[in-house]
């Protein structure tokens, strides 16, 4: 079975990525690999931030290894919160502090679209993939459901009329902008399996 670490402290992205997967991947988490320490989001690219955390990551272990990083665009807002979706409204990475501010900064906006927009960047044998998921939606005016995590309560996804928040994990999946990401990242791993020399 492949084994990866999965270069994250979020307990949400890892029960999403392990409801994903099923038992075909061997996922561990930086806990489970003894790992205690919290990578930093430096820089203004989503890509960047997530190959800092699997390189990260893979100097540290040499272990085969994914990160991740998500945010959420709001095109009125143009493209914010973005790369600082977990501290949009301040250090404390406080998910209701955050929603507050994003309601209130769309208020009187007409256009309510926005995108979540995953990178996952992958190092396998030392070299590094990049993987993109996009889930394009709407942001509603009040939180709806209590399920997941983030901004997940206020995002309606393009195609339903739920919020990711009254979804199951597995629903979500299916739209989800971190399930389109493990969607390329799980062909490229089976791929690698049949052709380990690609
Ligand atoms: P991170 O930097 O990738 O951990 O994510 C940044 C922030 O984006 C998180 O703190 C959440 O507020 C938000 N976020 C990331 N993924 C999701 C999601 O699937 N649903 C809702 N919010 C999310």
């Amino acid at each position: 079975m492949q084994q990866l670490i999965f270069a994250t402290n979020n307990q949400h992205k890892v029960a999403e990525i392990r409801a994903f997967l099923g038992n075909g991947f061997d996922i561990v988490t930086l806990k489970e690999a003894g790992i205690d320490t919290d990578i930093p989001e430096p820089y203004n690219t989503l890509e960047e931030n997530a190959r800092t955390k699997s390189e990260t990551i893979y100097k540290m272990t040499g272990t085969d290894c994914f990160g991740e990083d998500t945010g959420l665009e709001v095109y009125t807002l143009n493209g914010e919160p973005g790369v600082k979706s977990a501290r949009y409204a301040g250090d404390g990475r406080d998910f209701a502090a955050n929603i507050d501010k994003l309601l209130h900064n769309l208020e009187g906006k007409t256009d309510r679209s926005a995108r979540f927009r995953t990178v996952i960047s992958l190092i396998i044998n030392g070299k590094e993939h990049q993987f993109e998921g996009i889930c394009e939606g709407q942001i509603i005016g009040h939180y709806r459901g209590t399920a997941g995590f983030g901004y997940d309560p206020v995002f309606v996804p393009e195609g339903d009329t739920r919020t990711f928040a009254e979804m199951s994990l597995e629903e979500k999946n299916k739209f989800s902008h971190r399930g389109k990401a493990m969607k390329k990242l799980i062909s490229f791993l089976l791929n690698k399996i049949k052709h380990p020399q690609q």
